[in-house]
């Protein structure tokens, strides 16, 4: 399923690590984007028809014969062109200009002197902090170009030729540390780009309701539901297009969070929200027997990830043969996955490829394919999900297994539970731009002596994590306030049976995980 957007700016990805980054502000401006690599075959690219295109950056000197470039032809298309970092050297190099290693390398904010008459920098200062990174700079410019940006070391910082539409920033607008960067690839899209702003999330909710009733007609679909936000919002949007041809599946294999299933089943079960076909599988039993006296991390793992497959399956064959199998892949999970953009394959995700094997089904709809998670969240509201369910952090498919040293059991998935429960409703009275990309509560496996009344313990610990991360393949620890920690592990100690410390993990991955198992 692809969205049928009126107008597209068309993002051209020369390996810059902030890609993503580009295509979200431009979405955030109201203007459909996607990503593309610079080896995507040119008359495709033209066949897109958008209404604007953007190289990125990238670690390569433009002028070297190997760095990715792309054919001249696209300069005189017509279509307007913004070269970001690598993207405005490669463009200058391409046109005819001159570029080099710079005498100087920039490296963070910089206070750069712009030219505020140019369209892309319409109701901007002409003095504005700008990220800038870079080995090599423009020496000379490409015939037709004039300067419109400049700092000391950098005499060439921005360029346009508005006759050809062509512009081009040595700096970074798409990052934060850019002052005025949002106004800057805004002004690209209106500005220049002449873009009417018409990505807007009801309508694509309503458009792909639309679509799915029309691609599956009176077709089966299945449907996973692990509780996160894509398989739910993907449900969901299911849920409005074909009702009761619907059938989510949700396993509850006791490893979920605190209160999770009876969200889930307050949402999607019977009397909730949509009329569809849901089974809830209790699976308890069946895993902790499976996980008795394991308590080798890579076991558990292995023996909840084939128990699963099985719970499913035998769901599955009760159902009978399926048109459709959906999944909640997003658009992160497309790019990362090496299909999107040119960034190196950052991690194989479990939902792109890896199709159940015994399901039988004839297609697989993946209705989220082209959104970003928070525009995900965004059609979770349209479609009218509870709050909770629509901001809620990723969650690992072994659940809290992952976060308990020794042996899963019942009182040991209890202890971890009613833990996280508590810190996470601490946490959760930040604002939410405060709060932490990742956080929960995990059951160590050290006991020891604690005193509560006139007795002694002898109890265990349970530790607290907090990481900010972009991508999750490495992450910060993230600095919560004193009083958010002490209130939970006062609570913890005090609510928690069988708990008498609380420790805070302040470890980064590397070289710890983000999980605790
Ligand atoms: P680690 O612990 O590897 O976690 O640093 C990185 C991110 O991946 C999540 N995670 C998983 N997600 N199935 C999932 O769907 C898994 O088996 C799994 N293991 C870890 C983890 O929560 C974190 O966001």
């Amino acid at each position: 399923m692809s969205v049928k957007a009126e107008e597209m700016i068309l993002v051209i990805d020369f390996g810059g690590q902030y890609n993503q980054l580009i295509a979200r502000r431009v979405r955030d401006s109201g203007v459909y984007c996607e990503i593309v690599s610079y080896k995507h075959n040119l008359a495709d690219i033209k066949a897109k028809n958008p209404k604007g295109i953007i190289f990125t950056g990238g670690p390569n000197s433009a002028y070297l014969p190997d760095s990715p470039n792309i054919d001249k032809e696209i300069y005189s298309w017509g279509i307007p062109i913004f070269g970001i970092c690598y993207g405005s050297q490669m463009m200058m190099h391409s046109l005819g200009g001159n570029v080099c290693e710079a005498p100087e390398r920039e490296y963070g904010k910089t206070l750069v002197d712009l030219d505020n008459t140019s369209p892309l920098f319409k109701g901007l200062p002409d003095k504005n902090i700008c990220w800038m990174s870079h080995n090599d700079y423009i020496e000379k410019l490409a015939p037709g170009f004039e300067i419109i940006a400049h700092t000391p070391a950098c005499p060439i910082a921005a360029v346009q030729d508005k006759a050809r539409k062509l512009y081009a920033v040595q700096f970074h607008p798409e990052v934060l540390h850019t002052e005025n960067g949002k106004q800057i690839l805004s002004n690209f899209v209106y500005e220049v780009c002449g873009c009417a702003g018409t990505w807007k999330m009801d309508s694509f909710v309503q458009e792909t309701i639309a679509s799915l009733k029309e691609k599956i007609g009176d077709g089966k679909v299945l449907c996973a539901l692990s509780g996160g936000v894509d398989s739910s919002v993907c449900a969901a949007a299911l849920a409005k297009a074909i009702g009761k041809q619907l059938t989510c599946v949700f396993v509850d294999h006791g490893l979920l969070r605190k209160n999770e299933k009876e969200e889930v089943c307050a949402v999607f079960g019977e009397g909730g929200q949509f009329d569809i076909n849901f089974v809830c599988v209790d699976a308890r039993e069946h895993f902790y027997g499976k996980l008795k006296g394991v308590v080798e991390p890579e076991r558990k793992r292995k023996i909840i990830g084939e128990e699963f497959i099985r719970v499913f399956e035998a769901e599955a064959k009760k159902i009978g043969k399926v048109d459709y199998l959906a999944q909640g892949t997003i658009y992160p999970d497309v790019v990362e996955s090496g299909l999107g953009g040119e960034s190196a394959t950052i991690k194989s995700h479990h939902n792109v490829g890896g199709l159940p094997d015994f399901v039988d089904f004839k297609e697989i709809v993946e209705p989220l394919r082209d959104l970003f998670k928070d525009e995900v969240r965004q059609a979770g509201r349209e479609l009218g999900l509870p709050e909770e369910l629509v901001i809620r952090q990723p969650f690992p498919g072994p659940g809290l297994a992952v976060r308990i040293i020794g042996e899963v059991n019942p009182e040991s998935v209890s202890i971890v539970q009613e833990a996280d429960a508590i810190y996470r409703m601490e946490v959760d009275k930040l604002p939410f731009e405060q709060r932490p990309s990742q956080y929960f509560a995990a059951l160590t496996n050290m006991r020891s002596v604690g005193v509560m009344g006139d007795g002694r313990t002898y109890d265990y610990a349970i530790a607290l994590r907090a990481v900010t991360t972009t991508d999750f393949m490495t992450a910060e620890v993230t600095l919560l306030p004193q009083e958010t920690i002490c209130n939970a592990a006062n609570r913890i100690v005090n609510e928690v049976p069988h708990v008498n410390r609380v420790f805070f993990d302040y470890t980064t991955k590397p070289p710890a995980t983000i999980e605790f198992e």
